[in-house]
């Protein structure tokens, strides 16, 4: 045997569709996945001229695909409007009365916009955004609470081509500065405040320390949810309800490029600077249409929640523009899982009926926490298809899912993509492949991935390598906004002709991949990246501090927790007083989820003698274990020495 590393951690577990699902499933058995499979990959560009035919297109494309290495595009010379896919094309015949969107505001509030309803609200805010002055290619920056104007404001900007960058409502204000500056967005799109347990997040406030100083905005639209007291600029500020009143609801869908961008989504890297991910319509409306149909196996009675916030590449895919180019009615609720007790979710499942639920591992195990009894409160029989992502599934995790939420009977899709993926790439078909708990299983059709050496040669089962997508497929991003040389350096440079992941991962003697997780300097916290180097330019801001190295440790329930090793300046002093301060100081720069978990005072940081900091020695040191791998690089073992002294 050729194999240099073998894996210990044996999953002998396997769950077959049942007969009855399988039987109703477009794919139904495995074997009829592999012929697909095949065939897709024989001839990608025929397969997915197959599945966008499904689109409406107002001129349809000439050629496939052009693909000029690392430059990607599909569908040229077709022309079409994501909005009118989502929403006009179900105008006609019984989904125009359909719910599009059923959602729960965190203090209880119900609301449910029809198909006709949600086009209504999009063509009028559309004239909205055209009457503040948005025209074709520019940016508009969505910061906005998990209601369902968030949808609205995406999709009216894709309506009228304008490209939207949506900020997650947890980012802090520092946060929407970077991007309005990145992205170059004049026009703002936010809410006066939003809930989350119990309380008020203050999003207008945020917007307004972020334009100090910035004279690009011209516009800022404000949505009224939380009934807060804020500031309106006089000039720039208007009011989302009083604009509405000036325009009427006619908008018709002007068709665009296959490759007119449809929105930029900010994401981190290993550098400091997260990255715009640009997406284009034709590709990537394909793309999430069909992984969305094919995955979740989509009815036309399916009740679909997908529990992502907008603000996140799931929001965009999977609450958005998969399910209602699919005309699937979505529930979308705004707050947290445990307010105001730990069973909101398993309520809301009962509540509505809803019959597929996909969320987040990091979910999963907060759950386990707070016990099963929350679950079995509620009548969750109506769910019949479970899905996970974000983050490598522990087996306890899928198979308390399996039993608690899915009452053993619903089959579990665990699906790995990444933002600059767009769609989902690596997931089970729920009637075709059987499942084990923890992997992703098999490639989705059309993706040619696989698992590579440093050489860039397949590796054999088992064997770990990296993980790259060996051809083009519709929905990859185009480039990083503004700066295609970091876009060729991060994704087509580390292996030969291949997009590379940064995930490291192995596969199976049947094939199945089992994602091991980030090979390069970006920690996953509750199923989102963030770049170590993100949290250490933050920290490093703050006056006291000197230098910062920041590593992951597993935790529990976020699967990766940050801990912070930091030196201060001369004459700082370390006290516990500080710690807090610099763990604010961390949430103002990004937002609470990046604050770290603990921070360490050290006297110095062990480097090399290049100077580099060795991050393998800090995590192993933050996992809690001692330092056991190779030190003969370090340039100061009493370095070393005083942090692991310092550790006991
Ligand atoms: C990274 C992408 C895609 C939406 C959510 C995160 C990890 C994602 C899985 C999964 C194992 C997963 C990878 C990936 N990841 N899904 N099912 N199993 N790992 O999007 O912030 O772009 O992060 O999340 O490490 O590279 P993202």
């Amino acid at each position: 045997m050729s194999n240099s590393i073998e894996s210990h951690l044996v999953e002998k577990r396997v769950f077959k569709p049942t007969r009855e699902f399988a039987k109703a499933a477009r794919i139904g058995s495995l074997a009829d996945y592999r012929r697909l499979y095949e065939a897709s990959i024989k001839q990608p560009e025929k397969f997915w001229a197959a599945q966008a035919g499904e689109l409406r297109w107002q001129q349809k494309w000439t050629k496939v695909l052009e693909w000029k290495p690392p430059f990607a595009k599909w569908f040229l010379g077709g022309k079409l409007n994501a909005a009118e896919n989502c929403l006009d094309r179900h105008l006609v015949g019984p989904r125009r009365n359909k719910a599009a969107i059923i959602w729960e505001g965190e203090p209880g509030e119900k609301r449910t916009l029809t198909y006709h309803q949600l086009h209504r609200e999009v063509c009028k805010f559309a004239n909205v955004l055209k009457r503040n002055g948005v025209k074709k290619g520019d940016r508009v920056l969505i910061y906005m609470p998990l209601i369902p104007e968030a949808a609205i404001a995406m999709l009216a900007c894709a309506r009228i081509g304008a490209v939207h960058s949506v900020v997650f409502g947890g980012f802090s204000s520092e946060s929407i500065k970077d991007r309005l500056n990145d992205s170059g967005a004049q026009v703002v799109v936010t809410a006066d405040g939003g809930y989350r347990r119990g309380q008020t997040v203050t999003l207008k406030q945020n917007v307004d320390h972020a334009l100090e100083g910035n004279t690009a905005v011209r516009r800022v639209i404000v949505f009224r949810r939380a009934n807060l007291d804020i500031h309106i600029e006089e000039g720039r500020d208007v009011w989302w309800h009083r604009e509405m009143d000036y325009v009427n609801a006619t908008c018709p869908p002007a068709g665009f490029d296959s490759e007119h961008p449809l929105f930029i989504l900010y994401t981190s890297g290993s550098t400091g600077k997260p990255k715009g991910i640009l997406h284009t319509t034709g590709g990537y409306l394909t793309s999430a249409h069909t992984t969305t149909k094919f995955i979740f196996d989509l009815r036309e009675d399916d009740v679909y929640w997908c529990t992502a916030d907008v603000g996140w590449i799931t929001g965009h895919s999977y609450l958005v523009y998969g399910p209602l180019a699919n005309g699937a009615t979505c529930v979308m609720y705004e707050g947290a899982p445990n307010w105001p007790e730990p069973d909101r979710f398993w309520e809301i499942i009962a509540n509505y009926g809803v019959t597929i639920l996909y969320t987040a591992p990091t979910a999963i195990r907060a759950f386990i926490k707070w016990g099963d009894e929350h679950p079995a409160k509620h009548d969750l029989t109506s769910l019949r298809l479970l899905g996970t992502v974000g983050e490598p599934i522990n087996p306890e995790a899928w198979m308390w899912f399996r039993d608690k939420i899915g009452g053993g009977r619903c089959p579990i899709v665990d699906t790995w993509w990444q933002t600059e993926t767009g769609a989902i790439m690596i997931a089970p078909l729920p009637g075709a492949t059987p499942t084990k708990p923890g992997t992703a299983t098999l490639p989705f059709f059309g993706i040619d991935a696989a698992i590579v050496d440093d050489q860039g040669r397949e590796v054999g089962p088992n064997e770990g390598g990296k993980l790259v997508v060996r051809k083009p497929w519709p929905s990859m991003l185009r480039t990083i906004f503004g700066d295609k040389a970091r876009y060729k350096k991060t994704y087509w440079s580390e292996v030969k002709g291949c997009y590379f992941t940064g995930d490291g991962a192995r596969r199976d003697k049947d094939g199945y991949f089992w994602i091991v997780g980030r090979i390069d300097d970006v920690l996953n916290v509750a199923g989102h990246r963030l770049g170590t180097a993100e949290v250490e330019s933050a920290l490093v801001s703050h006056p006291s501090v000197a230098e910062a190295a920041v590593v992951g440790r597993p935790d529990e329930i976020k699967g990766q927790g940050v801990v912070a090793f930091v030196t201060l300046r001369e004459g700082e002093i370390p006290t516990n007083d500080l710690k807090e301060k610099l763990r604010k100081h961390v949430g103002h720069a990004i937002g609470p989820i990046a604050k770290p978990d603990e921070i360490r005072f050290a006297d110095a940081l062990p480097k090399t003698r290049s100077g580099k900091i060795m991050r393998r020695l800090l995590k192993e040191l933050a996992g809690g274990g001692s330092v056991t791998g190779d030190t003969t690089t370090l340039e100061d073992l009493g370095v070393l020495a005083k942090l692991v002294k310092r550790d006991e």
